[in-house]
């Protein structure tokens, strides 16, 4: 079998080392243009000419959770495309978005900003059922991200496309069930997939129905979110503030108002990383089961978009 490692962004080096002792068999190589056909890719982020040069690709195995970038490219009909299924990631997203609500909730930075004012000020503990969670997305990561909600006792409410069941979350489900799911909710976290249907999800009038003093969480892309009608919205007071982790244009341009809005909080992407032996690891074993025609996890519909 040819493995070819096409993944932007990525120093290939120890991909390709990890490949070879995970697959002895294969023949794994850093795709240059002009390469030979492979029969199957690791991709991250591929150009269209990779995708033209390539047209034999029996299946192309994704080193993130998300595909949009991947479907935005004219891909032959017939392409396999799976996704990597935590991976270590769930975690990590979990990490954060708990850390997230909770410095929401606890009032971590005005005691912040207190200390550094060297001012010993005791707030009114919040009520936790004051503080309602939605979930958008309850795949992989929003579901492991709902059920570690539950642990601190938050209320939780989950949305996704077709009816889910995840214990102690309240389910909502397709576009009926939105306007329900997002009054319901105080603070909002997005784990949905981009696709057409997702695009802008996060605008004025979706945000508008979250209850007052809401909070906006996105960890999944940038094009979720409607900046404008967020920053409106912060200036109003309708919500209370947001934490970002992803934007339209990344790297976030150096003048964006995000930057030092003080009611943002913002980091580079980095939520939930690709770690490289988990996901060597897990790729490897899709690639077997693929080799041996037998069903692999994580398969994405094109169609579906995700
Ligand atoms: N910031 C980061 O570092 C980072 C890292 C990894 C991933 N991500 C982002 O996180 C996203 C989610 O990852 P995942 O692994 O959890 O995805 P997933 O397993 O595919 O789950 C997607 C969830 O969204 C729901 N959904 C999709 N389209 C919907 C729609 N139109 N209406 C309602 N619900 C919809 C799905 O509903 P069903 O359950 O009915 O299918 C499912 O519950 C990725 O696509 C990626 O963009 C970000």
């Amino acid at each position: 079998m040819n493995i070819t490692f096409c993944c932007a962004h990525t120093q290939a080096d120890p991909w390709l080392a990890g490949f070879h002792m995970a697959l002895p068999h294969a023949h794994v190589s850093e795709w240059q243009p002009g390469a030979p056909q492979a029969d199957v890719a690791v991709v991250w982020q591929p150009s269209q000419q990779f995708i033209d040069e390539q047209p034999g690709l029996k299946a192309m195995f994704n080193i993130g959770a998300g595909v949009d970038a991947l479907l935005r490219l004219r891909l032959p009909a017939a392409m396999k495309i799976v996704r990597l299924d935590d991976a270590g990631m769930a975690v990590q997203m979990a990490e954060y978005v708990c850390h997230a609500v909770i410095r929401h909730f606890r009032e971590f930075d005005l005691y912040e900003a207190d200390v550094a004012k060297h001012q010993w000020v005791q707030r009114k503990p919040l009520v936790r059922g004051e503080f309602p969670v939605g979930v958008l997305g309850l795949g992989v990561l929003g579901e492991r991200v709902a059920r570690a909600l539950r642990q601190f006792d938050f209320p939780v409410h989950g949305w996704s496309r077709s009816p889910r069941s995840v214990e102690g979350v309240t389910c909502h489900a397709g576009q009926e069930g939105l306007p329900n799911f997002l009054s319901s909710c105080r603070v909002l976290v997005n784990l949905l997939p981009l696709t057409p249907e997702t695009r802008d999800i996060l605008n004025r009038e979706t945000l508008s129905r979250l209850q007052p003093g809401g909070y906006v969480i996105n960890v999944a892309r940038g094009a979720h979110l409607v900046e404008e009608d967020l920053l409106a919205l912060l200036g109003s007071g309708h919500l209370a503030g947001a934490t970002l982790d992803v934007f339209r244009t990344e790297p976030l341009p150096a003048d964006h108002p995000f930057w030092s809005h003080p009611k943002i909080t913002i980091t580079p992407h980095t939520s939930a990383r690709t770690l490289r032996e988990e996901s060597i690891a897990q790729i490897a074993a899709k690639i077997l089961a693929f080799e041996r025609g037998e069903a692999v996890v994580g398969m994405v519909d094109p169609a579906r978009g995700y």
